[in-house]
């Protein structure tokens, strides 16, 4: 029964990781999946079908990674490269909106994580990388699995 389709969308993955999660993350420090297929095809469980993953939504990000991440820096009138990932301008300053480092790259381009600055930003992928790796002050970087989910979001269109 739970031996589901591991390629497809699961909508219930996120509570069903929760569960396990009581169980079996304790030893694991942080509680993160690792997910070894980075480049991966439309999976919100980074294709290992365990059901452990990330909800691969725009509101799971904001709540998880830019609210309490990506804000120290990236909020407000100074915010790095005039970059707000604050829960009010995070979606319109994101998705197809022209990279300052890297202008011939949108921050997000929907449908195409590959040519998406924030996962080139993410990932540390250098080139086409201008600057550091986010978030700045790291390491700690983004688990490949949260990169992953970003990915998966994006290629599905980075819907709101
Ligand atoms: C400690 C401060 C700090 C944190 C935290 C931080 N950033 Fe940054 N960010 C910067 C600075 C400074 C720059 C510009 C210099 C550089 O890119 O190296 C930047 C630049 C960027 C850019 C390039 C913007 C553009 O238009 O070219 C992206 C994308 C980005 N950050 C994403 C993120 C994300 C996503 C997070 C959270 C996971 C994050 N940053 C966390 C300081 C920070």
């Amino acid at each position: 029964m739970l031996r589901a389709a591991p390629r497809r969308h699961r909508p219930y993955a996120p509570a069903l990781a929760l569960l396990l999660c009581a169980g079996s993350c304790a030893g694991s420090g942080i509680g993160i999946p690792e997910a070894t297929d980075l480049a991966g095809p439309l999976v919100v469980d980074g294709g290992r079908g365990d059901g452990k993953s990330f909800a691969a939504s725009f509101q799971s990000f904001q709540d998880t990674i830019f609210t309490p991440i990506c804000t120290h820096c990236h909020a407000g009138a100074s915010a790095p490269k005039a970059f707000q990932l604050d829960a009010a301008n995070s979606y319109a300053m994101l998705v197809n909106v022209p990279s300052v480092e890297l202008p011939s790259m949108k921050r997000v381009a929907p449908g195409d994580p590959d040519h998406s600055y924030i996962v080139v930003k993410l990932a540390g992928i250098n080139p086409p990388m201008v600057g550091a790796q986010m978030p700045y002050n790291g390491p700690p970087y983004l688990a490949p699995a949260q990169i992953d989910a970003i990915r998966t979001w994006i290629k599905a269109g980075a819907k709101r």
